[in-house]
């Protein structure tokens, strides 16, 4: 039936695809322009000249808990990074998988039996490629490792070069962080979840530099998303519970490997204690001049990931105080 119906749309003319999406609704399904489900978990978002590009975890199929588990590490099958591309942040077209599982080398960070997470792509304007860090695990999670591959398109295909504990040190959740002179930053959960390092660069963003520092020393910050607003930097982040949710945490700093404060959770609304029942990824300098930033969630769904979701909710910035807070919305626009 659902097949006639589609050839008689096409027969007159009618686009079978996603109808135009003009609003945010967290915790529901995302359609892609093609009508399918959004898959770019624990992902981040590139926006290179004018167009948005998200990257995230390629989930599919089932979700497997190990006979030797001890914990609830739960995973998929390791299928890649897939990109989507938007001009309004709300439609999002498929790009396809842009960082491909590798299926005959069974030692390989990228084969099927291992876990890639949080990705997050930055251009280098010097080199003009894509540089692509990803969390690269072992199925126990005890490789802590973090991996990076490039390519000379946003769109792909990334090639993979290696992977490494950045300076020695262990590395899980992550993310990316390019300073307005260029340089680029590692923000990575280290010394087994508890403390966070922050990895300067190295001008290519292809290694660490040598230079970094241990900030929020012994408070297990997980799911770091970095921002700067009014020559503050900014950093949104978790606890540590797995894939369960728990309370955000929002800090703040004059210099990104400076002292950092915390400034406690930012989330208002239902369920806040809880981050609406989400982990940070990502925040996006929508127009950072005039305060424009959201925030974006996964939803986990440990025990059939592939069906996690996204929850983004924009920062509200109170104009007098600059206190930020992500209040909940069921649906909004920005
Ligand atoms: C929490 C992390 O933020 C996720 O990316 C994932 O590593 C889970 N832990 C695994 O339990």
């Amino acid at each position: 039936m659902k097949k006639l119906l589609c050839i008689l749309a096409l027969a007159a003319g009618i686009s079978t695809a996603q109808a135009q999406i003009d609003a945010f609704t967290p915790k529901a399904v995302w359609n892609d322009t093609e009508g399918r489900p959004i898959n770019a978990h624990g992902g981040g978002i590139l926006k290179h000249k004018g167009t948005y590009y998200w990257y995230g975890e390629y989930k599919t199929g089932k979700t497997i808990l190990p006979s030797w588990a001890s914990w609830e590490c739960y995973r998929t099958d390791v299928t890649g990074v897939s990109c989507y591309s938007s001009k309004d942040l709300y439609n999002w077209k498929f790009e396809g998988v842009v960082l491909k599982a590798v299926l005959d080398d069974p030692s390989h960070d990228l084969h099927p039996t291992k876990v890639i997470e949080r990705p997050k792509v930055v251009y280098n304007k010097k080199t003009k490629k894509f540089v692509m860090w990803i969390h690269a695990e072992s199925p126990d999670y005890s490789k802590a490792c973090a991996g990076v591959a490039v390519s000379d398109s946003p769109t792909g295909p990334f090639e993979y070069i290696e992977s490494f504990r950045p300076n020695d040190s262990m590395s899980r959740d992550q993310t990316l962080y390019v300073d307005d002179d260029g340089t680029c930053y590692q923000f990575t959960s280290s010394e087994n979840n508890q403390t966070l390092h922050i990895n300067r660069l190295t001008p290519d963003y292809l290694r660490p530099d040598g230079t970094f520092v241990r900030r929020f020393v012994g408070m297990a910050r997980e799911a770091p998303a970095v921002f700067k607003y009014k020559n503050k930097y900014y950093m949104l982040s978790s606890g540590c519970t797995g894939w369960d949710p728990n309370e955000a945490q929002l800090a703040v700093a004059d210099s990104i490997m400076g002292e950092w404060t915390v400034l406690g959770n930012p989330c208002t609304g239902p369920d806040a204690d809880i981050t609406f029942h989400g982990q940070s990824t990502y925040v996006i300098p929508v127009n950072p001049k005039k305060g424009q930033f959201i925030a974006c969630f996964d939803m986990w769904n440990k025990r059939n990931l592939s069906d996690s979701r996204y929850i983004w909710l924009p920062l509200n910035i109170d104009k007098e105080t600059d206190k930020i807070t992500i209040p909940w919305h069921e649906t909004w626009k920005y």
